[in-house]
């Protein structure tokens, strides 16, 4: 059988592959795993996954190069996983020819994982293609994502698995550079020791900029702000890289439903079930916990969670709840430890022992912001423009740190 390895090809095996996909009529997908027949008698096999550019034209058919590696998996979710796409072979139809170039900056996203398709089964509702193609026009006012139509990997007869390989979609989009959320925050506390101003100025100013831009101004509700579903690439002198993913719960403001998201980040009027509207304000919520989780990890809802050892979502619930009904906010200075001790919101912030009048009055002034964004009471929770307006005066209070703070590579 011949194998034909799209990132290395000769002339016999370019011209194979252009034959074989004239001869299926172009295909949306080509599946590694299996083999493939071209015409009268040859048998061959891909080494790599090719999913169509549907970008491409008639007179330059382009297919994207899904990358094998395990290095090249990007990420996890309940149903999604992300892989990388390493090139494109590019089928110019009038010249008949077929050459590879290597191309960063794209993702497949591959929907109906197994993980998922356990979490379907055990709800007893079929996952259908349909719902990533639902899901697509979510995504579409999102165009930092720029994400394209789905497309099903082709049911094949013979294999065990076929039931669930016709169930997969598969979605290009552009790869959002860094990693997610939580551990760009844990490796910037650690190798930068970000002062105040610092936070404010990489992390938390960024984090709402790139919220109103990505999502509020599409007149849009998120409703799964969490970590997970922001990459970050953060360095202290260089503009902050932040992108909001994962639109596939996103709704239009004034839409109703009965609540969605992530326990821990979820704000209150969305935790019972009733039919509520979909506001800003239930993004703010998140984007305020969201914040104080970035200021100090230890305070995350996962950490605190764990820390308690908080096993059931029931009881997640119960905890959220009773710390909303009974600070009326998710208060940063409240919350305890299993053993009653308290945190401390600015623990991990590196502003050296000698606390200033200006610094205090700067620390309190975003506390009480971060108290309000996460109100247990929406009317109370600011807007997205006053809390990026008040996190700028913060930062404005305070002067830069002279550049001797620790700063350290990964790599050292
Ligand atoms: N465009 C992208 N670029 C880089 N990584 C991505 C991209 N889309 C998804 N990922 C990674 O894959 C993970 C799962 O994707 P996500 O869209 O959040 O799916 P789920 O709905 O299952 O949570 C994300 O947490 C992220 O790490
Ligand atoms: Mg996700």
């Amino acid at each position: 059988m011949l194998e034909i390895n799209p990132t290395n090809l000769s002339t016999e095996t370019a011209n194979k592959l252009r034959l074989l996909i004239a001869h299926n009529n172009n295909p949306a997908f080509l599946d590694r795993k299996l083999t493939h027949i071209l015409p009268p008698v040859m048998e061959l096999r891909l080494t790599h996954n090719l999913i169509i550019d549907r970008e491409s034209t008639e007179n330059v058919k382009r297919y994207f190069v899904i990358s094998n590696a395990p290095h090249d998996d990007l990420g996890i979710g309940a149903t999604n996983r992300a892989r990388r796409i390493i090139g494109a072979i590019e089928i110019d139809t009038t010249h008949a020819s077929l050459t590879y170039q290597p191309i960063s900056s794209k993702v497949v996203r591959i929907t109906n994982i197994k993980k998922a398709q356990k979490a379907h089964q055990a709800q007893q509702t079929k996952y259908k293609h349909k719902a990533a193609v639902q899901a697509f026009k979510k995504h579409q006012p999102f165009t930092h994502l720029a994400m394209q139509q789905p497309v099903k990997r082709a049911a094949h007869i013979g294999r065990n698995s076929a039931f669930f390989f016709k169930k997969k979609s598969y979605t290009v989009m552009n790869e959002l550079p860094g990693q997610n959320l939580g551990d760009e925050i844990a490796d910037f506390i650690t190798y930068i020791g970000p002062d105040t101003k610092t936070m404010l100025d990489v992390v938390l100013i960024p984090i709402l900029e790139a919220y109103k831009r990505q999502v509020a101004s599409t007149g849009k509700v998120h409703r799964d702000i969490k970590p997970g579903n922001i990459n970050a690439d953060l360095y202290k002198d260089t503009p902050s890289i932040i992108n909001f993913l994962d639109f596939d719960s996103s709704l239009a403001i004034g839409d109703k439903d009965t609540g969605y998201g992530t326990l821990g980040y979820l704000a209150p009027e969305a935790m019972g079930g009733l039919t509520v509207a979909v506001t800003p304000a239930r993004d703010i919520f998140s984007l305020g916990v969201l914040l104080i989780s970035c200021i100090n990890p230890d305070l995350s809802p996962e950490s605190i969670v764990s820390e308690r050892k908080i096993n059931t979502s029931k009881e997640a619930l119960q905890f959220m709840l009773t710390q909303l009904n009974t600070h009326l906010c998710y208060d940063p200075d409240q919350i305890t430890t299993e053993s009653n001790e308290h945190y401390e919101l600015f623990n991990y912030i590196n502003d050296g022992d000698d606390i200033s009048e200006q610094l205090q009055q700067c620390r309190n002034q975003i506390k009480t912001l971060l108290k309000n964004m996460t109100s247990r009471y929406p009317e109370k929770r600011p807007a997205i423009d006053s809390v990026i307006a008040e996190l700028k005066a913060a930062s404005a209070m305070l002067t830069p740190s002279p550049s001797s703070t620790l700063s350290l590579s990964p790599s050292q």
